[in-house]
């Protein structure tokens, strides 16, 4: 298991952001509903991504993935089955439930299970294939899908935490082969739905309303191949804003959609950082000191979840008494014993995380949980005095492409130990 060792750092300079880990998935899964060969760029290199490959081979494709393109072509094989082994490592991998029943009429996919940011139920994604006409059932794990054809409905989509991303993205893709008009209601406006909705018109798709709490498809018999280039990674990209005003460095940070980061943006700028954005990258002047904020993650446009653990860096030094409520996944907050092992004084209770800003922060050995929340490790031994050591950095493999290259062109004193 590899481990990082960081030391105190400032950094300056410009950094270039991967393509989004969250929109090439879906549509790695989108390339399903056709047996043409689709080529997908600016797709990240990332072990996640390693993930959705080895299901579409197992699903019957031929999978090239070479300087951030991918080739997705067509064997002969029908198998339908997406195995535990490789879902139980990436949850997103449920995803593939959706084209694959409406290519194949047939999809038989491990249930995700939970993770360490919270239960990750299906029940949305289950509730709007069975109202396209499948026939659902679970099993020892499993979800077995069946259609003989699946037809257009008015779908509401809404849970009791929101809109779910990727059951959008299960529906949206099962709807392009239903027959006649599907509307989804309350759906997903992430950025990574629009991207997948491109991908999808590319492909002969007919969807309006994408990005909106309303969308409408009209069903297609076929789908054929498209090209497509996947959007720039906002979570990365806002990892690094974390990453500047928890070290007080000023940053540059490119091939990124500022319009993406709003809300973000808007947090950093309470903070006391001055952002100056142009089309496809921002600069950050980071505060010679933090202003305490209050953050709520919501669903897109509101303040992403994934950037929280990151951003309670930075509060976790600012001069004051900050509060962050996490609304989309309440118990998402295994970073905040690492974070307190390190001297942040930060206290839950449910949902809520209220966190009294130090002087500093100090080094230590820490364990990585999941992906986010070792980013927010990572960024916490740049800010600390002295030597941290993170441990378990597979997670931050599933979701950042050279992160430590990244880090170190920007000046970062860190080193990954095999
Ligand atoms: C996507 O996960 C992202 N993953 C997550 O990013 C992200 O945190 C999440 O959306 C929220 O933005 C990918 O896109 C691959 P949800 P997803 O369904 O779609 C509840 C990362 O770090 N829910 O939008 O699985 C759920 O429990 C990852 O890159 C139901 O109740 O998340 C949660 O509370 C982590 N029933 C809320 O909805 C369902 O059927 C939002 O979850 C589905 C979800």
């Amino acid at each position: 298991m590899d481990k990082f060792i960081i030391w105190n750092s400032s950094l300056k300079g410009e950094v270039e952001v991967s393509g989004s880990k969250n929109a090439s998935l879906p549509i790695m899964a989108a390339t399903l509903l056709t047996d043409e060969e689709c080529r997908i760029s600016g797709v990240p290199n990332l072990r996640d991504v390693h993930t959705m490959i080895k299901i579409l081979e197992g699903l019957g494709k031929d999978v090239e993935f070479q300087d951030g393109t991918l080739i997705v072509k067509s064997k002969k094989s029908r198998s339908y089955t997406a195995p535990y082994p490789l879902v139980r490592t990436m949850r997103a991998s449920f995803c593939v439930l959706g084209p694959l029943l409406a290519k194949r009429r047939k999809a038989k996919v491990s249930l995700p299970g939970g993770c360490v940011i919270g239960p990750r139920p299906v029940d949305l994604h289950i509730k709007g294939l069975r109202e396209l006409g499948a026939n659902i059932k679970i099993e020892r794990g499993y979800c077995l899908a069946e259609a003989k054809s699946l037809s257009g409905r008015h779908i509401f989509l809404g849970g009791e935490f929101g809109p779910s991303v990727l059951a959008t993205a299960n529906i949206l893709m099962a709807s392009t082969l239903a027959k006649g008009e599907t509307v989804i209601e309350s759906c997903a406006c992430e950025p990574e739905i629009v991207d997948l909705s491109f991908f999808l018109k590319k492909m002969g798709a007919e969807i309006i309303g994408e990005g909106t709490p309303l969308i409408r498809v009209r069903g297609k018999r076929s789908l054929g191949g498209a090209e497509f280039t996947v959007i720039p990674d906002r979570i990365e990209a806002g990892t690094f804003l974390a990453v500047s005003l928890a070290t007080h460095s000023p940053l540059t940070i490119k091939n990124t959609n500022p319009l993406h980061l709003t809300s973000v943006i808007e947090v950093a700028k309470k903070m006391g950082a001055s952002v100056k954005i142009n089309s496809d990258s921002l600069s950050i002047s980071p505060p010679s000191y933090i202003k305490p904020v209050s953050i709520t993650t919501l669903p897109y446009p509101g303040f992403p979840t994934d950037l929280q653990a990151q951003f309670m860096v930075p509060l976790s030094l600012a001069k004051g008494v900050s509060l962050v409520t996490e609304k989309v996944f309440p118990d998402r907050f295994m970073h905040v014993a690492e974070l307190n092992r390190m001297g942040a004084k930060i206290s839950r209770n449910g949902p809520y995380a209220i966190i009294e800003g130090v002087r500093s922060l100090y080094g230590a050995e820490v364990m990585a949980s999941d992906l986010r929340a070792s980013a927010a490790l990572v960024i916490a031994g740049l800010a600390a005095q002295g030597k941290t050591e993170v441990l378990r950095i597979y997670h931050l493999d599933r979701g950042y492409s050279h992160l430590e290259e990244k880090l170190k062109k920007l000046g970062a004193k860190i080193k990954r130990e095999r």
